[in-house]
């Protein structure tokens, strides 16, 4: 037993809003047009693509415990997404649970941390909970979301530690040039800080040269997070993972793996092997998805200019729109979901005021929904 004077204090996490707004209503509402996934793949077309060792692996697949840093083929096909950054310098994880590992292994009591936000409330809660002093980095709305680098300088001080970066953005869709990003890990590299980059939604960028280099590709105090959840339309295979090529962090985070998971599930393990070699197909037919659902959204916006204001996002699922109304965003949201079913995500639960929402538009129905909505805003019976 611990003495008094060696007790852990464990604090208590707040409450993460965005998905306890999602328990509440993912599952029973009608239609879902704030969802930041694409459409998800069916298990039986995903094991389609699989080439003959995949099929293999699969069919005479043990449920034991598997490999505690992930399978190793799996490794290599995480890899396969950077330039530098090699199959050892990986360790899976369930992307959430790659944030807490990460940030634990990085923070101490008294750091200070810069955070782009709004954002993944566990980017920024998990290091306030540890005792870190967070600046939030937010992006000017009239100016096209951009995240303005003058804060980055301005900002940093003796005791920071950490910059943590979510890009492409998450709920705005904005992402920096490559100019503005070489710059901001020229900053970061010049005061030795760490860069936690959460990458969640790369390959979903509408102009394919603006991607940006991997963080853990630029530099080896930086982290990576990647993961199949979004571009893929996998987040029920719970995949994920952390790309550091600093080998002390990595082990440091391996460590801490211990404590959460220990190892990946066997099962996921090996359709994210399968998804992974088919990354071309399934991204680009997530993509085409995406465009097509969102020049929809460009004309429903254009239409609709009175009731709301939007920056069309450069990469990603979703975007932050402006409602022009005196409601708040909580009333409007809750409103739509009482006559439509639709389920969008109000400002509220990113604790970003109560002016904005998030609509998703990765999924299959969109149409149909964002239908259902204009009829809804317009009163055309459906
Ligand atoms: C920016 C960002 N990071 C991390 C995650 C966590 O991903 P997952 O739900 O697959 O664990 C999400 C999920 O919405 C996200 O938007």
């Amino acid at each position: 037993m611990l003495s008094a004077r060696k007790r852990v204090v464990l604090l208590e996490l707040k409450q993460f809003k965005l998905e306890r707004y999602f328990a509440k209503y993912e599952f029973s509402a009608k239609h879902l047009m704030s969802s930041s996934d694409c459409e998800p793949l069916a298990l039986s077309y995903l094991l389609s693509l699989a080439d003959t060792e995949c099929r293999s692996l699969w069919q005479n697949l043990k449920l034991g415990y598997t490999y505690s840093d992930g399978h190793p083929l799996l490794r290599n096909e995480v890899a396969k997404l950077y330039e530098v950054t090699a199959p050892s310098d990986i360790l899976t994880a369930v992307p959430e649970e790659g944030i807490f590992i990460a940030l634990n292994c990085l923070l101490k009591k008294d750091d200070h941390v810069i955070c782009t936000f709004p954002g993944y409330q566990s980017l920024y809660q998990l290091a306030e909970n540890l005792g870190c002093e967070v600046s939030y980095w937010m992006p000017e709305e009239e100016n096209g979301w951009k995240f303005n680098l003058d804060f980055l300088t301005q900002n940093i001080r003796p005791n920071t530690r950490l910059i943590i970066t979510n890009f492409p953005h998450n709920p705005t869709g904005a992402m920096p040039d490559r100019e503005d990003y070489a710059r901001i890990q020229e900053i970061i590299n010049r005061h030795k800080l760490w860069h936690f980059s959460d990458e969640m939604y790369r390959l979903m960028e509408y102009a394919p040269n603006t991607r940006l280099p991997a963080a853990c590709d630029q530099s080896s105090r930086a982290i990576s997070l990647g993961g199949l959840s979004k571009s893929f339309g996998l987040p029920g295979l719970r995949s994920g993972w952390l790309a550091c090529r600093d080998k002390d962090m990595l082990s440091k985070m391996a460590g801490y793996k211990d404590y959460t998971t220990i190892c990946g599930s066997a099962t996921d393990e090996i359709l994210s092997i399968i998804a992974l070699r088919n990354k071309n197909t399934i991204v680009s037919d997530q993509m085409k998805q995406l465009n097509r659902n969102l020049k929809l959204l460009e004309g429903f916006m254009d239409r609709h200019k009175t009731n709301f204001s939007w920056v069309k996002p450069k990469a990603g699922s979703v975007c932050f729109p402006r409602l022009n109304k005196a409601t708040s965003c909580m009333d409007f949201c809750h409103q739509i979901l009482e006559k439509t079913g639709i389920m969008l995500l109000p400002s509220e639960v990113y604790d970003y005021g109560q002016s904005h929402f998030r609509i998703g538009f990765g999924r299959a129905n969109f149409p149909e929904v964002l239908q259902a909505f204009e009829n809804c805003l317009t009163g055309n019976p459906s």
